[in-house]
C-alpha cells in the first residue's frame, strides 16, 4: 500500500491532506473532530492581537450554485479569529499534546512591526505547534488595516516580515500568498529571499458575488451595503493550479516547498496540485460544504491510484507534471487533431453543430438524407475542442491526432515539429531571412 506520509519543510504528517486556516480550524472542537475523521494536519484559523476582531452579525458568505444546487464558487467577508488569543493558544497546546502525529500549523496576522511579530511568535512557540503560516492573503477587512493582502501585494514587505519571523522563531515559516497580484512569482521569490521555509497558496480572490437587483445591493449584504470578499471553492482551482505551477517551474524558487490550496474537493484535485509541485494540500470550502469526512475519499482514492500506478510515496509524485508545463511559444504548431463523433453514443441533440457553426469553424454537418445526423468535416475542423466541451454525452466526441499524411484543412504534412519560434509566419523569422547577406558571385 502506498505510503501517504509527508515531511513538509520539517513538519511531519500521516498524509498530505490538511485543513486550511478558516472556520473548520477555528477551535479545538472542530480540529479534534477533523483529526478523528483522518485529516493529516490543520492550519489553525488565523490568530491576531487582542482585543479580537469583530465580525458582521449577518450573512458573511455568498455562493454560486450549479443547476443542481452544487456549490461551485464560494465567497466570504469573514475576518481572522474573533476569539481571544489566550483561548486559542490554550486549545492549540491541548490539541497538539493529544494528537502528536498530526501537523498543527498556526496561521498568524499581526500589524507590520517586528515587535508585534516577535511577541506573538514567542507565545505560539510555547504551545508546541509545528510551524507558522503568515497570512498575507485576506483581501478584505484586514487589508484595510494594513495587514493580509496589503502585505502580500508588496514583495518587499513579504520579504521583510518573513525575515523577522525567521529571526524570531525556530518554527518552520510558511508564507501564505495572495492571488490578488499580477505575477505570483514575485511574492514567492520575496518569501524565499526572506528565508521562508515554504509558501502556501492561494488565499481567496477579491470578488463581488452578485447584485440584488431589487435592492440594488451587492450580496452578501449588511444593513443595505455589500463589500468585496474572498472567492474560493472549486471555481478557483484552475487559477490556483497555474500559480502553483508558476512557482514550481520558476528557477528562482525551484525546490521551495509549496502547500497547494484552492478548490480541492477530491483526491484527484489533490493529486493534480501535487503533480504540479505541491508537497501538501489544504482544503477549506469543500470541508465547509460537505463536512470533515471527505478526507476519507481523499485518502483511499489517492492511495489506490498510487498503488495502481506503482508510486510508493507522495514525494515520488511531487512536481512530476512540472516539466510538461511550458510557455505557448514552445508548443508544436505542426501537431494536428480532429474531432470525431461516435455515432452510437450520439443522441442527436445538435449542440456540437450549433457551437461549431455559430462560434467556431462550421465543421459539423447536421443533416443526412433529411434526418438529423452530426458528422465532422475534416477539411474544416481546426481541432479546437469546443464541440467536445459542449456535448452532453461523455466520450461521444473525442479528439483524434492525425499521425500521417496531410491536414485536409491546410494541406500541410502532419507529424513535424515547428513552434512559433521557427514558424515562417513569425515576423522575427521573416526578418531574419531577409537579413541574410546576398550570396555574392565569385570574382572572375
Ligand atoms: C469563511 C472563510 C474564512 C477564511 N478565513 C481565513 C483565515 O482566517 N486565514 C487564512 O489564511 N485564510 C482564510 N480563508 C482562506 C482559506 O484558507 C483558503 O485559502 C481559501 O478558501 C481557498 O481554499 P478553498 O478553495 O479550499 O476554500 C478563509 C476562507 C473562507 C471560505
Ligand atoms: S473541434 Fe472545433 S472546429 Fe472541429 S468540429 Fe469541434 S468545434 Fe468544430
Ligand atoms: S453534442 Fe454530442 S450528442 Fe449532441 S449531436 Fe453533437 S455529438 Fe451528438
Amino acid at each position: 500500500m502506498a505510503d501517504l506520509r509527508v515531511n513538509f519543510c520539517g513538519i511531519k504528517a500521516p498524509n498530505p491532506f490538511w485543513l486550511a486556516s478558516a472556520p473548520p480550524t477555528d477551535k479545538a472542537y472542530n480540529v479534534e473532530r477533523a483529526f478523528r475523521a483522518g485529516w493529516g494536519g490543520v492550519v489553525w484559523k488565523t490568530l491576531g492581537e487582542d482585543p479580537p476582531v469583530v465580525n458582521v452579525n449577518g450573512p458573511r458568505y455568498g455562493a454560486i450554485h450549479g443547476s443542481d444546487r452544487r456549490v461551485i464558487g464560494f465567497n466570504n467577508i469573514e475576518l481572522i479569529t474573533d476569539r481571544p488569543l489566550e483561548v486559542n493558544l490554550r486549545e492549540i497546546k491541548e490539541i497538539k499534546r493529544a494528537w502528536p502525529d498530526r501537523a498543527l500549523v498556526v496561521s498568524l496576522m499581526v500589524p507590520c512591526t517586528e515587535a508585534s511579530w516577535k511577541a506573538i511568535l514567542a507565545r505560539v512557540e510555547e504551545t508546541g505547534a509545528d510551524g507558522i503560516e503568515l497570512n498575507f492573503g485576506c483581501p478584505h477587512g484586514m487589508s484595510e488595516r494594513g495587514m493580509g493582502s496589503a502585505v502580500g501585494q508588496v514583495p518587499e514587505y513579504v520579504e521583510m516580515v518573513a525575515r523577522w519571523c525567521k529571526a524570531n522563531t525556530r518554527m518552520p515559516v510558511i508564507v501564505k500568498l495572495t492571488p490578488n497580484i499580477t505575477d505570483i512569482r514575485h511574492p514567492a521569490r520575496a518569501a524565499k529571499a526572506g528565508g521562508a521555509d515554504a509558501v502556501s497558496l492561494i488565499n481567496t480572490i477579491n470578488s463581488i458575488m452578485g447584485v440584488d437587483l431589487d435592492a440594488m445591493t451587492p450580496f452578501p449584504a449588511t444593513d443595505g451595503y455589500g463589500t468585496h470578499g474572498g472567492y474560493c471553492g472549486m471555481a478557483v482551482k484552475p487559477i490556483a493550479l497555474n500559480m502553483v505551477a508558476e512557482i514550481a517551474r520558476d528557477p528562482a524558487t525551484q525546490g521551495l516547498p509549496i502547500s497547494g490550496i484552492g478548490g480541492i474537493e477530491t483526491w484527484r484535485d489533490a493529486a493534480e496540485f501535487i503533480a504540479l509541485g505541491a508537497g501538501t494540500v489544504q482544503v477549506c470550502t469543500a470541508a465547509m460544504v460537505y463536512g470533515f469526512k471527505i478526507v476519507q475519499e481523499m485518502i483511499t482514492g489517492l492511495s489506490d491510484w498510487m498503488d495502481q500506478k506503482g508510486y510508493r510515496s507522495v514525494d515520488e509524485i511531487v512536481g512530476r507534471a512540472v516539466p510538461r508545463v511550458t510557455d505557448w511559444q514552445h508548443l508544436n504548431l505542426d501537431y494536428v487533431v480532429k474531432a470525431r463523433i461516435d455515432q452510437d453514443l450520439c443522441i442527436k441533440c445538435g449542440r456540437c453543430h450549433i457551437a461549431c457553426e455559430d462560434t467556431s469553424h462550421q465543421a459539423i454537418s447536421h443533416m443526412k438524407d433529411g434526418r438529423r445526423h452530426y458528422e465532422v468535416k475534416l477539411e474544416e475542423c481546426v481541432g479546437c475542442n469546443l464541440c467536445a466541451m459542449v456535448c452532453p454525452v461523455e466520450g461521444c466526441i473525442t479528439m483524434q491526432p492525425l499521425t500521417e499524411g496531410v491536414d485536409p484543412r491546410t494541406g500541410v504534412p502532419v507529424g513535424g515539429f515547428r513552434t512559433w519560434k521557427e514558424h515562417p509566419n513569425n515576423p522575427a523569422v521573416i526578418a531574419a531571412a531577409q537579413a541574410q547577406p546576398a550570396v555574392l558571385e565569385p570574382a572572375e
